[in-house]
């Protein structure tokens, strides 16, 4: 199947009430295990590059590592663009073959984010790609953003349809309470997404999809094999999967995961060393880490955002 933009994908979602996961790439172990794990569950998937990612692996590199995963699969796959800073990069992305970017600046001022929200909707519109910006800050670190948790602010219901009709962007994070990163919140702690403002804004935007960040849960279990096996991770938890699956019923439509993804690669291979301290070919230990990215896709896919068999 070829790589397509998200436009047909967020429909069926927003009308069957799942959400598409979108996972963060950044390199050929990473690409392989979700595109596998997509294509077993006959799933829609999205890859997404951030800038680090296109720094870490070069846009030519990661253009033809997608070109495989939609060779090798029979599922639809978008290619995006993770939180562009501005229109360059968005342009970058778009001529480079992305079909979808979004731009992100969510940290200006209104005025500022609908301006090169709208700069960056018509460019892509009219190279074929669509386009998702953001109203409100979430708190953690993005590539050149580092939110503080007392600055990250909830979005304003009330600017979100003014936003989107001055912009014409075909998708909007939004803030509700999820962050960025492996350290959410304390252990003990009860959080709670604001799935009030989700339900205000879906009532503002009827039909229209909407994007959750920063929605990586924290699996225990992965960050007890790293602790187990000579790693040193802060006690911490993540989204609870049970509210995703809520919100993904509703008008959210892209789940955005990449922690939970890097916990899996790095528990695969902390495990592998500590059985095998001999080894030193990369096939065998990144091959583990593979393994364990691929399973908790496949859990993402099946058990929070319900998008297994509709490819
Ligand atoms: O939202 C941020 C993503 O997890 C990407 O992280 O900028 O370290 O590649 P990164
Ligand atoms: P997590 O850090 O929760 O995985 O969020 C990833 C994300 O939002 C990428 O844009
Ligand atoms: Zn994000």
């Amino acid at each position: 199947m070829a790589l397509v933009t998200s436009t047909e994908m967020f429909k069926k979602a927003y009308d069957g009430g799942y959400a598409v996961g979108a996972f963060n790439v950044n390199n050929m172990e990473i690409v392989q295990a979700i595109a596998e794990a997509a294509n077993e569950l006959k799933s829609p998937v999205i890859l997404q590059a951030s800038a680090g990612a296109r720094k870490y692996a070069s846009q030519a590199y990661l253009m033809k590592l997608v070109e495989a995963a939609v060779a090798t699969t029979d599922v639809p796959i978008v290619m995006h663009l993770d939180h562009g800073a501005d229109f360059d990069i968005c342009k970058d992305c778009v001529d480079g073959g992305f079909t979808s970017v979004m731009i992100d600046c969510s940290s200006k001022p209104f005025e500022e984010n609908v301006a090169e929200s709208k700069k960056v909707a018509d460019y892509a519109h009219d190279h074929g790609a669509v386009v998702e910006a953001e109203l409100g800050t979430l708190s953690g670190v993005e590539d050149d953003v580092n939110v503080a948790d007392d600055k990250a602010m909830y979005t304003d219901p009330d600017q979100v349809e003014e936003f989107v009709k001055r912009t014409g962007v075909d998708s909007l994070a939004i803030a509700i309470g999820t962050s960025h990163g492996a350290y959410k919140f304390k252990p003990g702690t009860n959080p709670k997404l604001r799935l009030d403002i989700l339900e205000e804004v879906a009532k503002r935007l009827p039909g229209f999809p909407i994007v959750l960040h920063g929605s990586s849960s924290v699996p225990q279990e992965y960050v007890k094999i790293i602790n187990e096996h000579g790693g040193a991770l802060k006690d911490a938890i993540g989204i609870p999967e049970d509210q995703l699956r809520e919100a993904a019923r509703g008008a959210v439509c892209k789940i955005n995961i990449d922690s939970d993804l890097r916990l899996g690669m790095t528990a695969g291979i902390r495990e592998h060393f500590e059985a095998h301290p001999d080894h030193f070919d990369p096939r065998q230990y990144i091959g583990d880490g593979r393994k364990y990215v691929k399973e908790i896709v496949r859990h993402k896919i099946i058990d929070v955002l319900g998008s297994d068999n509709k490819a």
